[in-house]
């Protein structure tokens, strides 16, 4: 039996509720990255490491959401405080204190974020970072790296996934994809393109933009379409040369903060960004994410400046009570040793079954956080990850 009829075989109840949801659900699922031919299994049960699909497979589940449930599904410390919550609302429309806990707890983590503010996802967290950046510089340019992922916003839903054939310019001078119908111009054309690792990209275009810029949004380590590491130095030069040309650096942790390292990539690389901006992990898998920072750039943010950020759900209690539980019952020192040493034996377990059976792909990975890339050599950059076998990917 081949892959798709096996497939077919073991999952009839997810092939029915895929059909069921598609005709009011485009696509059947809520976020395009759901969807997979011939259809996604749909989910029953899910507990620790493990999900049950409705036919009642059971899977090691290695995404974990992309990390929003690295403490587990079902996490009996975060249920509970969950729980907890419940009893006494889940929403005021008005402050309470786990938000200034979790922004305390954060703010240890996180020695660079003076202040913080809460939004519910990481693609409000970009976006509130880049206006704030925006705001505070009064230069409308942002760099981001071709292959990044940061949210689905307009501004930056530029070369986030562009097809190796598509892919325009030389590498280290890409040219600006939009990557969806329905964007003005206006939006996306102030957003320029680099290559990750490579610092004569980056200089290129601070030089040609300069005086344009307002920030340069990375992730210190990319995750998407598989894990890229920075290279030795990359960082701490991103850093000097954001300084020189006076454009601010903003960190994209919304898959590696508070998960590769108690403070993330500032704690791993030991990189000063001007601003972080967080999700998944710092929700306990509740819909959170958050932008914060250097002081004098917070202090622009509404009331106290002209930066607008609003939202009835921000830093609602149900959320800031589970990431509070999430980082402080849950990610402790202990488990960061621990994912490691476990991301370290899945790094060493996947190399061993490439070499054995002579597959042309090679694993990536930083902590935790990693997996296979289908081409032979260890890539540095989006372009050379995104040559990978996409079959073999499939
Ligand atoms: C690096 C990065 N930034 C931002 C986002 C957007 O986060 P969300 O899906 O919570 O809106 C993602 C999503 O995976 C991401 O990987």
């Amino acid at each position: 039996m081949g892959f798709y009829e096996d497939y077919a075989a073991r999952t009839p109840k997810s092939a029915a509720a895929a059909k069921r949801a598609q005709a009011v659900i485009p696509g059947g699922v809520g976020s395009a990255i759901q969807f997979w031919p011939p259809y996604p299994i749909y989910v029953d049960d899910s507990r620790g490491a493990y999900i049950w699909d409705l036919d009642g497979n059971k899977y090691i589940d290695y995404s974990m959401c992309y990390a929003a449930m690295v403490a587990g599904h079902a996490n009996p410390v975060i249920n509970e405080a969950i729980k907890e919550q419940t009893e006494r609302g889940i929403l005021y429309g008005m402050p309470g204190e786990s938000a200034t806990d979790l922004a305390l707890e954060i703010q240890r983590r996180y020695p660079v974020i003076d202040m913080i503010r809460f939004t519910q996802s990481g693609v409000e967290a970009t976006m509130y970072a880049v206006r704030l950046a925006r705001a505070a510089t009064g230069n409308m340019g942002i760099l981001k790296v071709e292959g990044a992922y940061h949210g689905a916003n307009d501004m930056l839903l530029v070369s986030t996934a562009v097809p190796s054939d598509v892919a325009a310019g030389p590498a280290w001078m890409p040219s600006s994809v939009v990557e969806s119908a329905g964007i003005p111009d206006g939006a996306w054309q102030h957003t320029y393109v680099v290559q990750f690792n490579d610092l004569e990209s980056l200089e290129y275009q601070l030089k040609k933009h300069e005086g344009d810029i307002a920030c340069f949004i990375l992730e210190p380590c990319m995750t998407n379409g598989g894990v890229i590491p920075p290279d030795t130095g990359y960082l701490e030069k991103v850093r000097e040369l954001t300084k020189r040309y006076g454009v601010l650096l903003i960190f994209d942790e919304v898959k590696v903060g508070c998960r590769i390292a108690a403070g993330g990539a500032c704690e791993k690389y030991g990189i000063e960004p001007d601003l972080v901006t967080l999700a998944k992990a710092i929700g306990g898998g509740t819909p959170l994410g958050a932008f914060g920072g250097k002081r004098e750039l917070m202090n622009m943010i509404t009331p106290l400046g002209p930066a607008v950020h609003f939202g009835t759900y921000n830093a609602n209690p149900l959320t800031t009570a589970a990431g509070l539980a999430c980082l402080r019952k849950v990610l402790t020192k202990d488990t960061y040793r621990k994912m490691d040493r476990l991301g370290n034996k899945y790094a060493a377990g996947l190399k061993e079954i490439i070499e054995r059976l002579g597959l042309p792909a090679c694993v990536t990975h930083e902590g935790p956080l990693g997996g296979i890339q289908f081409v032979p050599e260890i890539p540095h950059t989006y372009r050379q990850a995104n040559k990978g076998n996409k079959k073999m990917w499939n």
